[in-house]
């Protein structure tokens, strides 16, 4: 199965899916090598610090919040969209830390993530076939010839697009943004005047109280940082992978090889071979890895990926993100939690309930319906309730943007509304009003789940 020796490079000896041709190999070492000097993105401290808040979710003593575009895009490049999605997952955050009385592990699907799995290797329109758009870091997303090359040199600027991104994000999450004392400031216009704004404005006040209380004994963002700031991290999935090598660095501290373009990549569903190039690059890198599984896998091919990914079973590194869909997930996903737990592997289960879901509107829009979306999640508790285990995450494409691209929820979003605002270059995302609403869901079953535990512990004699 997989080689004993592992390097950086030892994926290119392996069979790969949805790699990209590139038709001139000198221009893409150039550009291989050119990435391979630059500055890494993030540390390897920094990893470790993630791997460790994610072997708590393990453990069941914390929650696992993911979250951001399908697909980053550079003509969408904004502070302001950074900024809005960025305070659309602290509120959610928020409302997950107060209403479940649980810490979150923030993780944004951000800065990195550029790079598009496809199931056609070519689109035709009309009478006329190119290759397929496979996200900004490889071609263009213009129908056009020139466009559909894959261009190297976008790796450059999804990089440099990644380090502004991260820059402002370290700003937000550590300059004074994402000071609780600030929560009213987080819910954006048209999410204020929503069912879900106003909610959130219900649960700010009631945490106003709680901080006031708190200032008057003495304990307020001046005494203790952690109430003045957050921290946030990033993923993407790691589908490209000479830009994902060019970033990969050995820490000087430990020895080890990190990922350094992204604190916790992942690989998906499309690519999870087990003796593939994607496991194979995954398998060394000693970052927190995730892996997308779908309802197809069995209990064997599971406990074989997780050995693969996970050879030492440390709590934290390994995450497996459920993308099953509303009505495969119950019949899919227990026989899994079973197997692992058997086994006694350590695993944070969290749930992808985007992209199971997807469907094609009458207007030939790709979209999700929000009930479906909620109904995954509940099942997704539901099962985890019943299996004794912990549901341990969310990870869900949204955007602080008040899209249309999702039917349902709050603002009763219709098939026919679907045009009015529907901007995502990939697939669709919950905007800041509908991300809210499943927060507050989810911030409830967090709450169930405690207190199912509460009441399994034996009484206390006194
Ligand atoms: N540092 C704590 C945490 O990240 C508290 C906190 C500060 C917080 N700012 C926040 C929580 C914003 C949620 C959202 O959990
Ligand atoms: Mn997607």
């Amino acid at each position: 199965m997989t080689s004993p020796t592992w390097t950086p490079e030892s994926w290119r000896s392996k069979p790969i899916r949805q790699a990209p041709a590139y038709p001139d190999g000198v221009v893409l070492a150039a550009a291989e090598d050119g990435l391979r000097r630059s500055p890494p993105l993030v540390f390897a401290g920094e990893t470790r610090e993630l791997k460790a808040s994610l072997a708590r979710v393990a453990t069941g003593e914390a929650f696992l919040l993911q979250g951001g575009d399908c697909a980053e895009s550079f003509d969408a490049f904004s502070a302001d969209s950074i900024r809005d999605s960025f305070k659309v997952l602290l509120q959610m955050a928020v409302a997950l830390t107060f209403g479940g009385a649980c810490p979150v592990v923030k993780v944004g699907r951000v800065a990195g993530q550029f790079a598009k799995p496809r199931s056609e290797a070519m689109e035709t329109v009309g009478n006329r076939a190119l290759p397929s758009y496979r996200g900004d870091i490889i071609n263009g997303h213009a129908f056009d010839e020139v466009a559909r090359v894959p261009d190297p040199k976008r790796m450059f600027k999804a990089y440099s697009q990644s380090a502004s991104t991260l820059n402002l994000l370290r700003a937000f999450a550590q300059g004074g943004f994402a000071d609780l004392q600030r929560l009213h400031q987080w819910n954006l216009g048209f999410v204020a005047t929503s069912p879900q704004g106003l909610r959130y404005e219900r649960l700010a006040q009631r945490i106003d109280e709680a901080l006031a209380f708190m200032a008057a004994c003495g304990i307020s963002s001046d005494t203790v940082a952690s109430l003045g700031q957050t921290a946030f991290y990033t993923s993407h999935e790691a589908l490209l992978l000479p830009y994902e090598e060019a970033l990969t660095r050995v820490d000087s501290l430990t020895g080890d090889w990190y990922n350094c373009s992204t604190h916790m990549p992942w690989i998906g569903e499309r690519t999870r071979q087990l003796d593939g190039a994607h496991v194979e690059f995954c398998r060394g890198i000693k970052n927190p890895v995730g892996v997308k599984i779908g309802s197809t896998v069995t209990p064997d091919e599971l406990l074989a990926l997780i050995d693969a990914l996970s050879p030492e079973n440390e709590p934290g590194r390994l995450t497996l993100i459920v993308r099953m869909g509303a009505d495969k997930i119950g019949a899919a996903l227990p026989q899994l939690v079973r197997a692992v737990a058997r086994e006694g592997r350590s695993v944070v289960w969290s749930s992808d309930p985007m992209h199971g879901n997807t469907m094609k509107a009458a207007s030939g829009y790709k979209t999700r319906r929000f009930d479906r979306i909620l109904a995954e999640v509940r099942n997704f508790f539901d099962i985890h309730r019943a299996e004794g285990s912990h549901a341990g995450g969310i990870h869900v494409e949204m955007t602080g943007l008040d899209v249309t691209e999702c039917t349902g929820g709050g603002q009763a979003i219709s098939e026919e509304g679907l045009g009015e605002r529907y901007h995502t270059q990939c697939d669709p995302r919950l905007n800041g009003s509908q991300a809210l609403e499943l927060a507050f869901l989810l911030a409830e079953e967090l709450k169930a789940e405690r207190d199912m535990r509460r009441s399994a512990l034996p009484a206390v004699a006194d």
